[in-house]
């Protein structure tokens, strides 16, 4: 039996995969660095599968040379990889399994902001019987900050789906041009007709703060913000004080740089906003979804396992 630890939230999201895993033994670990490194030395565990949390030093310092820290989920943000690599660690991800799963979300956040859903929604709990008008999303254009798997998912989803007017920025080029009807590297190109901004770039150092000031400032003042990425691409002071000044009309979020979320500085909490609406990064947390990321994980260890090292989705 190979021993695995698996951070608590990720194996609620999984627990029938990680309960039966054939050849495994899942055992549920602690998600904080510190509890999570004492289990896996107590349980002499080489692989820990874990989430987006953040892993500085103690995970490394727990595990053995030839273990694995495989991430259910794609971005890897929360994991020293340099510092896994020189400690002969194995860092794996699961790239692929959950790109439906978010840009649905993303779709959905965008539909929630054009229809004021959410906002109809919590009328009618509190028994207000009130009509919003809100704005189709068919013909409308849709910037997508981000050509990969997921951006590309996006744009497919809108476009062949809701019939909106796909937009792609990237300094590389998009997964695919399908269901694009423009690529282009200019953010102020990209963002400078669109009724609705979808952020889907990675979280590293080259992009913390991407949307800030400057650029939310070249998006209309129509413009709805949406963000299934990661909270640090996003500068949610300069987001609030966009939407409060009318540089952009409202935005939709599923990650904040802190998560729980606490705004960045205390007078600017996006909360008290009403133009804006927070979801609890729930992008990829879809039964399918959490399935295939436990699968896809425990299948990155298995390969580490059998010396098949070329056959795991390696990002170290
Ligand atoms: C988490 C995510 O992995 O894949 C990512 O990058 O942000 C998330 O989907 C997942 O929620 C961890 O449980």
């Amino acid at each position: 039996m190979i021993k695995v630890a698996v951070s608590d939230l990720e194996y609620g999201k999984a627990t029938e995969v990680f309960a039966d895993a054939a050849g495994f033994e899942c055992l549920r670990a602690p998600t904080p660095e510190a509890e999570l490194a004492e289990f896996i030395r107590d349980n002499k565990i080489a692989y820990v599968i874990v989430g987006v949390d953040k892993y500085h030093d103690k995970l490394y310092e727990a595990l053995p040379q030839g273990g694995v820290i495989a991430r259910f989920g794609v971005g890897h943000d929360g994991i020293d990889k340099a510092l896994a690599r020189s400690k002969g660690i194995y860092c794996t991800n699961t790239p692929g399994v959950l790109d439906n799963s978010v840009a649905e979300c993303a779709m959905g956040l965008i539909l929630l902001a054009a229809r004021h859903l959410a906002a109809c929604v919590t009328d009618n709990k509190n028994s207000v019987w009130k009509n919003r008008v809100g704005t189709e999303v068919s013909g409308k254009n849709l910037a997508i900050i981000g050509g990969g798997n997921i951006g590309c998912k996006v744009a497919k989803i809108a476009r062949a789906g809701f019939g909106m007017q796909t937009t792609v920025f990237d300094i590389n080029e998009p997964k695919t041009t399908d269901n694009i009807d423009k690529v282009t590297t200019d953010f102020s190109d990209a963002v400078a007709n669109a009724d609705f901004v979808s952020v889907h770039i990675p979280d590293i150092p080259a992009t913390k703060d991407f949307i800030n000031m400057e650029r939310l400032t070249m998006m209309k003042k129509s413009a709805v913000l949406i963000n299934t990425a990661r909270g640090n691409v996003l500068d949610e002071d300069s987001l609030y004080d966009a939407i409060e000044n009318r540089i952009i009309a409202g935005a939709a979020l599923d990650v904040f740089k802190s998560e729980p979320y606490i705004p960045q500085s205390p007078s600017r909490d996006l909360r008290a906003l009403d133009c804006v609406i927070m979801t609890p990064h729930i992008g990829s947390s879809t039964v399918d979804a959490c399935r295939s990321m436990a699968i896809a994980a425990l299948r990155n260890i298995r390969m580490a396992v059998a010396g098949k090292t070329t056959q795991m989705d390696l990002i170290n």
